[in-house]
């Protein structure tokens, strides 16, 4: 192991943009599937795995829907983020706020409740076993109408005391934040915290609508705010939280080559960045991954993984307090990790 990546292994850090149906790992989704006796369209996870090519987010998405099939019982959600929180303690994650997609499973006739019942049981190991905290984002998938979008609030409300946030996710271009101005006014009401998805493929254009439309408070993805200087003065201004996705822009070619990814310009720019694994089962990595393909072959110092890290918790939904003992936390490690000179 090189010196930086045994110092990305230990640094604590907070994930702030995880789809957990894409921490399903292929051998997850095979033993789910005999569990349940789903039929899946592969013949081993080899086969799986090499499907996995992506020219874009939609062909993404096709895969990644059927994917989510296998998932049918309280268990197997409660087995699928107790996966997730493994993976992400041995990254050194320390609180982790994720997404999940309630229409994908609910339009396939599973209880809103057994989604809800399973993964907070999933959570709740995660904080006995390895000391994570966690926080759950309901998101609406954005190919859908905003009734739909209503009607899944609805299902919510019981929950509520257990959701943090409202999130837009799926297919991001014909389906711009302001289609679902309503329903984020209506969830900001219910007191909930709003984020979305926007400038993944989308135009600038639709990060304004995320801002001045739905009001979030903090923008997934976020990358074509770069071909905006205005837009980008203002995300520094106001300090808006960024969650920036590396190997899921290379695998979706939002870029071309991890060269050529932007992280580096974003700090350079005073914008708060933050790096996440998105959808960590498809795309080749858990965060630590997306942290060493980012600080590969480009000038990322420690000083600049702390900084991403920092920003990882200031742009989380933990409290001032809570903020500030893991920021504590993350200012010990680096100070007791300085590079040998
Ligand atoms: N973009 C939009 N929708 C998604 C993504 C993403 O990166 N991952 C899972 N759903
Ligand atoms: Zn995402």
């Amino acid at each position: 192991m090189t010196d930086l990546s045994a110092f990305i292994a230990g640094l604590p850090k907070a994930e702030l943009h995880m789809h957990i149906e894409g921490s399903l790992e292929p051998e997850l989704m095979f033993s789910l599937a005999q569990r349940n006796g789903v039929e899946i369209p592969f013949n081993s996870v080899e086969e799986v795995r090499a499907a996995y090519s992506f020219s874009n987010l939609q062909d993404f998405l096709d895969i990644y829907y059927k994917g989510a099939d296998v998932l049918r019982t309280e268990e197997d959600f409660r087995d699928l983020a107790a996966a997730y929180f493994d993976r992400a303690a041995a990254d050194s994650v320390t609180h982790a706020e994720i997404f999940f997609d309630p229409q994908t499973h609910t339009d396939r006739g599973i209880a809103f409740d057994t989604v809800m019942e399973g993964l907070i049981a999933g959570m709740d190991t995660a904080r006995e076993r390895h000391g994570i905290t966690s926080k759950l984002i309901l998101c609406f998938l954005r190919h859908l109408s905003e009734e739909a979008a209503f009607a899944t609030l609805r299902q919510a409300e019981p929950w509520l005391d257990r959701i943090e946030a409202v999130g837009l996710d799926s297919s991001e271009v014909g389906h711009p934040p302001s289609k679902f101005a309503r329903v984020f006014a209506a969830a900001a009401e219910r007191g909930l915290k709003r984020v979305a998805h926007a400038g993944e493929e989308g135009p600038p254009e639709y990060v304004h609508e995320a801002l001045d439309i739905l009001h979030v408070d903090r923008l997934d993805h976020g990358n074509r705010s770069l071909e905006d200087p205005a837009l980008v003065a203002r995300l520094a201004r106001e300090q808006m939280t960024l969650t920036v996705c590396p190997l899921s822009n290379l695998k979706l070619c939002v870029v071309g080559a991890m060269d050529d990814h932007p992280i580096d310009r974003m700090l350079r720019e005073g914008l708060r960045a933050t790096i996440n694994s998105d959808d960590p089962a498809y795309f080749g990595g858990y965060i630590n991954a997306n942290y060493r393909a980012a600080a590969e072959g480009r000038v990322l110092s420690r000083e600049d993984l702390v900084t991403l890290a920092r920003n990882s918790f200031l742009g989380s939904f933990l409290s001032e307090e809570e903020k500030a003992a893991q920021i504590a936390r993350l200012d010990a490690y680096a100070g007791n990790s300085s590079p040998r000179t």
